[in-house]
């Protein structure tokens, strides 16, 4: 089997982003071991603390930032970083050529019933010149790696540069991660979707019909039954995606007027959109593909919608993109 050293040798890619990914591989090594340390590591339950959307810091969020903070401080590649837990981005080596965008835990919610949660990152060139938080302000388009990985049963690493996405699983006799799928492939068709349910009432009309007509299966103008899950973590929602087919989303709703979405474009939708992309799937807001959304902020929210290419386009088709109209002419 494949090491991650390995495959990363066999792709064309320079030194310098090799280095950023085995910093970023191995930091989630260590994140793996603290996850399963659990209650003994007295590391579970919530800090006093907010983040800067916020939302109730849980001591493991904490934690696991400071590991990839530190980890990626000591990789002269990396010029600056962007994290769900920093209001700001930490500027680190001024040679660096790559900036990287993590959420440190995704799924944290989940962290004190011993349920799935990930890291999920992206890394873009750095810009020449002094670092700002505008130096990451880049299309999604413009990532030159990406990738998640899940603390679950196994601890398994997600992985694009833009060659496929690579699928490894973490050997604990070795602490290696080998590579267990060397291609992954989203199927176009599904009968399966991942959204929040209970917020039906605050979507906006095309979901709303969408996910009505889903509901109504054989009897529908679907004329199939759907099936529907939900792991309240993305990191897990997408990683089944990736796996056997799916539509998730995290669509716009009105439940709070001052946040109309919950993901966050720079290190949650965008790197898995290149994922999926890279996996034949489709990621859109609805009305605009993610990876070509020019960013305003790093902590921007997006709504998402991605997936199996024929189950996206056809919730696409109710939001009013009709994708049969922009085949390109001959
Ligand atoms: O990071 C945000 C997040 O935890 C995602 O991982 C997940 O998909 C979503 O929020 C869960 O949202 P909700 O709490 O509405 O189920
Ligand atoms: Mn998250």
């Amino acid at each position: 089997m494949q090491t991650l050293t390995q495959v990363l040798a066999s792709q064309p890619l320079n030194a310098s982003l090799t280095q950023v990914i085995h910093t970023l591989a191995n930091s989630a090594k260590d994140i793996s071991s603290a996850v399963r340390q659990g209650a003994l590591a007295g590391v579970l339950g919530a800090t006093e603390q907010e983040n800067v959307q916020g939302e109730t810091q849980k001591k493991l969020d904490i934690i696991t930032n400071d590991m990839l903070k530190d980890a990626l401080a000591q990789d002269s590649h990396v010029k600056a970083l962007a994290s769900e837990e920093e209001d700001d981005i930490v500027a680190l080596n001024s040679q660096g050529s790559y900036l990287v965008c993590f959420d440190p835990l995704d799924g944290s919610s989940n962290i004190d019933i011993n349920s799935l949660v990930g890291t999920i990152f992206s890394v873009l060139p750095a810009p020449a010149g002094d670092v700002s938080a505008k130096s990451f302000l880049q299309s999604g388009r413009a990532q030159v790696a990406a990738g998640y990985v899940l603390y679950g049963p196994s601890t398994m690493l997600a992985l694009t540069t833009g060659h496929g996405v690579q699928l490894f699983t973490l050997d604990p006799s070795t602490n290696e991660f080998l590579l267990t799928d060397a291609a992954m492939s989203i199927s176009p068709d599904t009968s399966e979707f991942a959204i929040n349910m209970s917020n039906q009432r605050f979507w906006e009309a095309p979901m709303q019909s969408y996910i009505s007509d889903l509901l109504l299966g054989k009897i529908g103008p679907r004329e199939r039954n759907f099936n529907m899950r939900w792991i309240a973590a993305m990191v897990g929602d997408v990683h089944r995606v990736l796996c056997r087919g799916g539509i998730f989303t995290y669509p716009a709703d009105n439940k709070d007027s001052k946040k109309p979405f919950k993901l966050r474009l720079m290190y949650e939708a965008n790197p898995m959109a290149f994922l999926v992309e890279q996996a034949g799937g489709v990621a859109s807001t609805g009305y605009e593909t993610i990876l070509d959304i020019e960013p305003q902020h790093i902590h921007e929210r997006v709504a998402v919608i991605l997936g199996s290419a024929n189950e996206v386009n056809a919730c696409l088709e109710y939001h009013g993109q009709h994708y049969d109209d922009q085949e390109p002419e001959c």
